[in-house]
């Protein structure tokens, strides 16, 4: 019963079924570049380093400037300075919505576009999103601390399990988790802070479901958290208009819900931020451009949660940490931190993990991100 029972699910078991002997060889060719464990070796970029540097920092540095902020080193970077675009924008807020975007979306499926999405359910959810506070992730009203934000996002991968990062992942002025994020009983290893929660209302449904019996019995709530819909399907978009509107879906799968059993009781526009479907696109092509997406699965595909979280912290913070994402050795460790017993992580036909560990640990040794290995 510890499994998700949607359609897709099980499609995408059949699916995964089929093409293991393609996911095989990609992950083959992904793995295969990878440095031999003696590389790990170096100092500099050693997460015993690096987390050393931030806990002596985090308590004294009040007063400081960013000590290295992530688009300078984007712009030293030989490739990486090609592939970001720090101008595009993250949101889609109410004022962004023309014409133009929608003729353009129009010719794309979801995640990516609008095409077969009723336009009235699209345009009456962003008009609800029409003040400046839909267009930026953080709150006016907190500036940026020491003028650098820093961001920990933290994946659930089995890597944080007796970690005891905790601390270091609460001393971030921002901190991103997403889907099965459970906290109680792992304070110690993931901490307790929570700025903002992504997913898709299918990843948190079947989050609730999956892992009910292993803790995650509600979405994480707080009068300071903000939740960030991915647009995968019409679905996000009605919650999320039923969840600025505080009434319940009116149609569609999740007709019926009341958004407050997920959110909480606080209905208002600013609690919601919304993707911008051109930004889930620029991030597919620029950094997650899977080969997925020449076999049957191209519709299927799309990077993980995880994966555009992250994104998104990149695309917003001045300095950014990853906790719970994929390494190199993550067979070392269970699927997720919060399981009993130790679980494989089971690679999906919809994902392309072996391609988002090898960006991962490309932007690490880049110095942009701070990637949690052990
Ligand atoms: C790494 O540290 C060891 C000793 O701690 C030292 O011998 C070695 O030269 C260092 N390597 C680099 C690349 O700094
Ligand atoms: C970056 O994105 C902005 C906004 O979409 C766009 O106007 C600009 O041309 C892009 N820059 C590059 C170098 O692609
Ligand atoms: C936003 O939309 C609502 C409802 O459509 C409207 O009442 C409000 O005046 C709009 N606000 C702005 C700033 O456009
Ligand atoms: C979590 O770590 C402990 C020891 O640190 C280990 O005994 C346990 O098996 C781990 N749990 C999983 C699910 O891997």
């Amino acid at each position: 019963m510890g499994l998700p029972r949607g359609r897709l699910f099980w499609l995408l078991l059949l699916l995964a079924a089929a093409c293991s002997g393609i996911l095989l060889a990609l992950y083959s060719s992904a793995v295969e570049p990878y440095p031999g464990p003696r590389s790990r070796a170096r100092n500099t970029t050693s997460p015993e380093a690096f987390f050393r540097f931030k806990t002596s920092n985090s308590g004294a540095g009040k007063s400081w400037p960013c000590p290295r902020p992530l688009h300078l080193a984007i712009q030293r970077h030989h490739h990486f300075r090609d592939v970001f675009n720090l101008s595009t924008p993250v949101l889609l807020s109410g004022p962004l919505f023309t014409q133009d975007l929608w003729d353009s979306l129009s010719q794309h499926k979801a995640p990516y576009g609008w095409q077969g999405l009723s336009r009235q359910a699209i345009t009456s959810t962003l008009s609800l999103l029409n003040s400046s506070e839909s267009a930026q992730l953080f709150a006016a009203s907190r500036p940026p601390l020491r003028g650098c934000i820093r961001c920990a996002v933290v994946g659930n991968g089995g890597i944080l399990n007796g970690s005891g990062q905790g601390l270091n992942i609460d001393a971030h002025d921002y901190v991103f988790r997403l889907n099965g994020a459970v906290m109680k009983g792992f304070e110690n290893d993931v901490g307790t802070k929570i700025s903002f929660y992504g997913f898709t209302v299918n990843t948190m449904k079947n989050s609730l479901i999956s892992y009910w019996n292993l803790g995650f019995t509600s979405v994480p709530q707080g009068q300071d958290l903000r939740y960030i819909f991915i647009p995968s399907d019409i679905r996000d978009y009605v919650m999320l208009r039923s969840a600025i509107l505080g009434e319940p879906v009116p149609e569609g799968p999740d007709k019926g819900d009341r958004p407050q059993t997920y959110f909480g009781p606080e209905a208002s526009a600013s609690k919601f931020k919304l993707l911008h479907p051109d930004f889930v696109s620029y991030l597919t092509e620029r950094f997650l451009k899977s080969k997925l997406i020449n076999t049957n699965f191209r519709d299927l595909y799309m990077p993980s949660t995880g994966a555009l979280m992250l994104l998104t912290a990149l695309h917003t913070c001045d300095q950014v940490s990853a906790y719970g994402f994929i390494t190199e050795n993550y067979w070392k460790f269970s699927d997720h931190y919060f399981e009993r017993v130790k679980q494989p992580l089971i690679f999906y036909a919809n994902h392309d993990l072996p391609l988002e560990a090898t960006l991962w640990k490309n932007l690490h040794a880049a110095g942009i991100l701070q990637l949690y290995q052990r």
